[in-house]
């Protein structure tokens, strides 16, 4: 018999049985393997059933997880962390399961908010694969209208549709963004503006990682542009429709890669250095946690958030141009160890869930946060100087103080 005390109501299945014991669906047998799986939050259309009793498991959710919002800050933490499992009767294998368990808390867990969005209009970036698409996911399941806003339509519109059947929503919708084009950016935020009088949650989660130096196509280096520039401008153009929706979020995805960033505003674009792959990709997400600052600052009293996180590191498909991806060999030897070491896309989409749903969250803003937890930024990213000098610079750059675009204030 296993006992699981969680401090989340989510489901959660852990066999540690030998006969062939069949998941509460009856569908996939959790057989012969000590494994578990675990499930998000309820849809709001397809709730989960809360207890499960089969052969060697007992799940027990303990206690619902809005009452985070009413704990202690440190109680909270506590909840937070990982549960704590009791194994009965089965001494030999605690230690395996225990680890396997906890390896998945200390991956960050489900998000600790419960809160839906019956009906609020949210946009997600890049949201046709990785984490960006298990986002949307997450907030389809909480009733959200759903944009997801990708290059790529045919990919777009194949992750509308799984999202759509999994949570029921019909509410998702697939719209093209390119941020490698000013122009596609441009049009985007006209057709939303023209077609959605309120968009209540902006989750600026595309990214692209260590590519080649490739620029976009009006002369960007990548990363920087796609990564940056291109949130920044897309953001800048739907400030009123933000802020006539108050109150409203912004999310943006950085990555804790950003500590070993520099803004070098001699180059930005690097076309004097050296190109470096890595440097390139830690200065764009330097810079999505400067503009958060900087944007934060200038939102001040308008009911309109925005915070940066990292997410934690994820199996995506993030690092298709690094070497890992395109050498078998590699992908042969790493990749089970890299397998064991990150988070799933489902874990991983849960920190930009939270910032965008919590109720504990509201008025926060301007804040860094690693997983589910609020931490300092690295000392550069605390530097109001370089986070105006940057917004001048992307401004100039994007053209908007030429464009009549929303302005901040
Ligand atoms: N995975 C991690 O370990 C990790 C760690 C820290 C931070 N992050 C951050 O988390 C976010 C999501 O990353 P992920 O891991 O889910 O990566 P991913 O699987 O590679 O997904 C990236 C998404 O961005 C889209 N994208 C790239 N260039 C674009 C463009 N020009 N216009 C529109 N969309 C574009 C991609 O579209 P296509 O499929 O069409 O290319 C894809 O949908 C990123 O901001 C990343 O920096 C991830």
């Amino acid at each position: 018999m296993v006992l699981l005390s969680q401090g989340r109501e989510d489901a959660v299945r852990l066999t540690l049985g030998t006969g062939g014991a069949r998941s509460q669906r009856g569908q996939e047998p959790v057989g012969t393997s000590r494994s578990w799986k675990r499930h998000g939050p309820a849809s709001p259309l397809e709730p989960l059933e809360g207890t499960q009793l089969c052969q060697h498991v007992a799940l027990i959710p303990v206690r619902p997880v809005s009452d985070a919002c009413l704990q202690s800050p440190r109680s909270r933490q506590q909840s937070l962390n990982p549960p704590e499992l009791v194994v009965t009767g089965s001494s030999g294998h605690r230690k395996r399961t225990q680890r396997v368990f906890r390896k998945d808390y200390v991956a960050g867990g489900s998000c600790p908010s419960k809160a839906t969005i019956l009906g609020k209009t949210v946009i997600v970036t890049g949201a046709n694969t990785g984490i960006g698409k298990q986002t949307a996911l997450e907030l389809a399941k909480r009733g959200g209208n759903i944009i997801l806003a990708c290059r790529d339509m045919e990919k777009c519109e194949a992750a509308a549709r799984d999202i759509r059947r999994e949570t029921l929503n019909h509410h998702v919708s697939a719209w093209h963004l390119d941020l490698a084009s000013l122009k596609s950016i441009r049009e985007f935020a006209a057709k939303i503006t023209e077609e959605k009088e309120r968009v209540h949650i902006l989750i600026n989660n595309a990214a692209v990682m260590r590519c080649p130096h490739w620029t976009t196509e009006d002369g960007f280096e990548m990363q920087f542009g796609v990564n940056h520039l291109g949130h920044f401008l897309l953001t800048n153009l739907l400030l009123d429709t933000l802020k006539a929706s108050a109150p409203s979020r912004i999310v943006n995805l950085s990555s804790l890669a950003h500590v070993a960033g520099h803004m070098d505003f001699d180059d930005l674009n690097w076309e004097e250095r050296t190109y470096d792959t890595k440097a390139a990709y830690c200065q764009s997400k330097l810079a999505v946690v400067l503009f958060t600052k900087e944007l934060s600052r200038r939102l001040q009293g308008t009911g309109v958030t925005v915070n940066a996180l990292h997410p934690g590191v994820a199996r995506t498909e993030l690092g298709r141009h690094t070497g890992m991806h395109s050498s078998a060999f590699s992908s042969f030897t790493l990749g089970p160890i890299f397998w064991l070491l990150v988070k799933s896309p489902q874990l991983a989409a849960q920190p930009s869930t939270y910032l965008a749903v919590a109720e504990e969250l509201e008025g926060v803003s301007g804040k860094y946060f690693d997983g589910f937890k609020e931490k300092p930024p690295a000392p550069e990213a605390e530097d109001e100087e370089v986070a105006q000098r940057l917004w001048a610079e992307s401004a100039r750059l994007v053209g908007l103080e030429l464009s009549g675009g929303s302005s901040p204030q």
